[in-house]
């Protein structure tokens, strides 16, 4: 009988091997192919946060195209992998045998090898396969799919028992091999120990004159060893990514899986067609997201909090119940209840305090917006901090740039400043403060007074009949002259 239930300390490999030595040529691209992103994460970050899932004792990435640039991706994503150089693409066979070398020629216990092209592969995928692997003790055992279409793949041959003989590549194919739909999805589990024996014996006698992974299961199953299959569930799981057809296929998949997580933990997705957001994006309960909504980064989306439509939000806290409509946001904190947009533009280092609104056309930056305190149309607040319960009037500036270097500006509590202001930092106008529309506030203000800073009004009558003589406005000027004056 099968034990049930393994425990995950059971299956841990002894090492994952992740083969990114691949051009990509396909990609027409100046990146590399696995550094390419989908949903907010390379595709070869994609396959080590799979793979970790394993908690595999070794983790090597065999990297050879662009292989700085792909080290120094690696290093920062994941300090703990090992990465093994092969200098040319001599097959997967080879790459694989590179692996082996970094870790020492070979390794004792279970090495799971996978592609770093396959973005959607899950660790619950990955763990089945470690399972069957352990449970039916197998030299190698293959993650396979059965796809409508298998070209260019390599085909699973299956004896009259249904055991698994050989794997044998499309190229290499014979016509009755070639219907076969069942595929290699280039994902295995093999014994270290035999898998460096095997790999000694693979040859390169075969249509592409490379070392073929795949010939390592003939080569166990001649020598006696069990070879066993696990299916995947689903075969768009193990797609391989060439081209950018095919990245923004993977990209789908990924965003409606982890949309549906989110609605079925309880966020509203009105439109999942076009909201996109990324694997580090988290939400609260009864958050609504809007269409045309994209999230990025750390953003989170807090309790009953809706976003969108049409807004832009990258590494941005939204509290609960907050409102952002119409806007873009990078690394912005909303306060709970705030009110953003239509049409605001928030910048990194903006604070939304409680019940604060910012409203339309207004950009901030490097911003703290006390508790439900309005800047609501047409402003710049940069550099700034205002206080409780102030309104910013409409068209109002924070000048905070000389040319030469940023400066701070503190509005108190409480203020009314008037519309059309221009606040030339550094500069502090008291709590409870006013300021005259159309001031160039460029002094600082004391706590509850009135500042006024605006050339004073002055009326030349007449002026019109006299220099514009017999143009409308003159006309309209005497004709106004010559009607009554009205009640009052
Ligand atoms: C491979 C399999 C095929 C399988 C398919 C699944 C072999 C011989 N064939 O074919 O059976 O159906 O994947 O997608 O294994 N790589 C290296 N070094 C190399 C060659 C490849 O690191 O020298 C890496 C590539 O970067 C890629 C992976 O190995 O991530 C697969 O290589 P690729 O050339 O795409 O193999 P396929 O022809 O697709
Ligand atoms: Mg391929």
């Amino acid at each position: 009988m099968k034990p049930k239930g393994i425990p995950v300390s059971a299956i841990r490999p002894a090492a994952v091997v992740v083969l990114a030595a691949g051009e990509g040529t396909r990609m027409k691209s100046a990146t590399p192919k696995v550094l390419h992103d989908i949903c907010g994460r390379s595709l070869v970050g994609h396959v080590l946060a799979a793979a970790r899932e394993l908690k595999p004792e070794n983790l090597v990435v065999v990297v050879g195209h662009a292989r700085e640039k792909v080290g120094a991706h690696l290093a920062e994503i994941d300090p703990g992998v090992r990465t093994a150089v092969q200098a040319e693409q001599n097959g997967t066979g080879h790459a694989v045998r590179m692996a082996l070398e970094e870790l020492g020629g070979s390794v004792d216990g279970t090495v799971v090898v996978v592609c770093g092209d396959t973005p959607l592969l899950t660790g619950e995928t990955l763990r089945r396969l470690a399972g069957t692997h352990h449970e039916d003790g197998n030299a190698v055992t293959v993650l396979t799919a059965e796809v409508p279409d298998a070209t260019g793949y390599g085909r699973i041959v299956r004896d009259g028992t249904g055991a698994v003989t050989a794997i044998v590549e499309h190229k290499d194919a014979s016509d009755a091999q070639r219907a076969i739909r069942e595929i290699n999805s280039g994902v295995f589990a093999f014994d270290g120990q035999l898998l460096a024996e095997a790999l000694k014996k693979v040859r390169t006698d075969n249509s592409q004159g490379e070392e073929y992974l795949t010939d390592v299961l003939g080569i166990l199953r001649s020598a006696g060893h069990r070879v066993g299959a696990s299916v995947a569930g689903d075969h768009r799981e193990i797609a391989g990514i060439n081209n950018r057809v095919q990245l923004a296929e993977a990209r789908r998949i990924l965003n409606d899986r982890l949309l549906t997580e989110a609605m079925l933990a309880g966020v509203t997705i009105v439109d999942p067609a076009t909201t996109w957001v990324d694997v580090t994006v988290t939400f609260e309960q009864d958050a609504v997201v809007q269409p045309g909504t994209q999230l990025t980064g750390a953003t989170h989306i807090g309790e009953g909090a809706e976003v969108g439509p049409n807004s832009r939000l990258k590494d941005t806290r939204v509290g609960a119940g907050a409102r952002v409509d119409n806007s873009v946001s990078d690394g912005a904190v909303v306060g709970p209840q705030a009110s953003v947009g239509p049409y605001a533009y928030l910048r990194p280092g903006t604070r939304l305090g409680v019940k604060s609104k910012v409203g339309t056309y207004v950009e901030t930056k490097n911003a703290s917006i006390g508790e439900g305190t309005k800047v609501p149309h047409l402003s710049y607040v940069g550099d700034a901090t205002i206080g409780e319960y102030t309104n910013i009037g409409a068209a109002s500036v924070f000048v905070n740039y000389d040319g030469q270097d940023k400066h701070h500006t503190t509005v108190g509590s409480h203020c009314r400043t008037g519309s059309d202001n221009m606040f030339v930092a550094p500069v502090t106008v008291g709590d409870g403060a006013y300021t005259a529309a159309g001031s160039v506030i460029t002094k600082d203000v004391p706590p509850g007074s009135l500042a006024v800073a605006r050339g004073q009004q002055r009326n030349i009558e007449g002026w019109v009949a006299r220099k514009r003589p017999g143009s409308a406005a003159a006309k309209a000027a005497e004709a106004a002259s010559r009607e009554p004056d009205g009640e009052d």
